[in-house]
């Protein structure tokens, strides 16, 4: 398997963030699975990234030199994790404002393996409203199964781990092989096909 980048984007901006103890376990997952996979990880809260405004579109503009470094890490990726939790039932705004600054093709015909997290019994609201209006100028390829890590504040903290646990390392690993092999099978497809000149916006 030739190298593939794996960014693993967490939504919270909260200092003690369960989707971010979630973000290093799946870190933590991905680093087992072989040693030609690398992980740039992305989380909202140290990137501190500020509201999309129009600066974004001019050139020298102070908010276009704050995102070229991010703007190229996500373009080193090759794949995504993107965790969300559910935050009055919705995505928080920190993420659909990243999602909104990734208008030059850094997240496009790319896969991305969805996570929702609740610490209650949510987290489908923001997996629902994530594959409606997450994707649309950015291009991001949502992948078909989605997890969503319910009372996530029990999970992954036992040892030995809870039977919960196995099942749904388990099911985590199948995303991320099913997300890694995606994102090495869709690299030529993306090389050969897409014109982001020519269609800049999706419909
Ligand atoms: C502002 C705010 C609103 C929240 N609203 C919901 C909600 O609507 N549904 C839900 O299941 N959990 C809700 N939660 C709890 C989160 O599920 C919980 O904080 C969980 O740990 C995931 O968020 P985190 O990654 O910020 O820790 C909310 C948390 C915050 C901070």
């Amino acid at each position: 398997m030739s190298e593939v980048k794996i960014g693993i984007i967490v939504g919270s901006i909260r200092k003690k963030s369960e989707s971010g103890r979630i973000g290093k376990y799946i870190n933590s997952l991905v680093d087992n699975f072989n040693a030609n996979i690398e992980v740039e990880y992305f989380s909202l809260r140290d990137l501190d990234i500020p509201l999309w405004s129009e600066e974004k579109w001019e050139s020298g503009s102070d908010l276009k030199a704050f995102w070229k470094p991010i703007s190229d890490r996500l373009k080193s990726c090759h794949g995504f994790v993107v965790i969300s939790p559910e935050w009055a039932g919705m995505v928080p705004p920190h993420l659909k404002n990243f999602l909104l600054m990734c208008d030059g093709g850094e997240l496009a015909h790319k896969p991305a393996q969805l996570i929702g997290v609740s610490s209650g019994m949510g987290g489908a609201y923001p997996v629902a409203e994530l594959r409606m209006s997450g994707y649309k100028n950015n291009f991001l390829w949502w992948m078909p199964d989605h997890m969503i890590l319910r009372q996530v504040e029990g999970l992954f903290m036992s040892t030995p781990p809870s039977a919960l646990d196995e099942i749904l390392t388990a099911r985590l690993n199948y995303g991320l092989e099913f997300l890694i092999e995606t994102a090495q099978a869709i690299q030529p497809v993306r090389e050969k096909v897409q014109n982001l000149k020519l269609y800049k916006n999706g419909m």
